[in-house]
């Protein structure tokens, strides 16, 4: 290992500091570093969304940014959107629309789509494909997915948790 930087992020809520080398991508320091594996890599081209997580309440491809970039920033992954006992609203909904077959785009779809419905709490079916134009999804045909960001929208609260550095829903 080369040179190593200091970094301070509050990751789900919770302040971490790491020893890192600049050149590391905030995938990499969640996965490996902190042991966060919901975000997904499946691409390298930057193109597929299964890397996405708040960072300061923003939806980001942590695979296009360095994990030094995040000092200082709270970032939220999917760990960080809910519990198994206390589902985020679109985690549920993904749940009962049936939004997913593998699993593997979910984590970016529900951060992608917590940021979308964030900025506009009652999108048109419109408005969600264009807003998560940049997430693939290889199994769904996306139809389910639409339809669980639908719902969970109708249900409301379904914006970034509160704490994840945006309004947050429960602020
Ligand atoms: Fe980040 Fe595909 S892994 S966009
Ligand atoms: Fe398989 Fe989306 S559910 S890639």
């Amino acid at each position: 290992m080369g040179a190593t930087v200091s970094v301070k992020p509050i990751v789900n809520g919770e302040a971490r500091e790491s020893q890192v080398e600049p050149r590391m991508l905030l995938v990499h320091y969640l996965r490996e570093v902190l042991g966060l594996t919901g975000a997904h890599v499946g691409c390298d081209t930057s193109n597929c969304g299964a890397c996405t997580v708040l960072v300061d309440g923003e939806a980001v491809k942590s695979c296009t940014v360095l994990a030094v970039q995040a000092d200082g920033a709270e970032v939220t992954t999917i760990e960080g959107m809910g519990s198994r006992d206390d589902l985020h609203p679109l985690q549920q909904a993904f749940w009962e629309e049936h939004g997913l077959q593998c699993g593997y785009c979910t984590p970016g779809m529900i951060v992608a789509a917590a940021d979308l419905l964030e900025r506009n709490p009652h999108p048109t079916e419109e408005e969600v494909r264009h807003g998560l134009e940049g997430n693939l999804c290889r199994c769904t045909g996306y139809h389910n997915i639409v339809k669980a960001v639908m719902a969970a929208a109708a249900r409301g609260g379904a914006g970034v948790p509160a704490g994840s550095g945006g309004e947050g829903v429960n602020a």
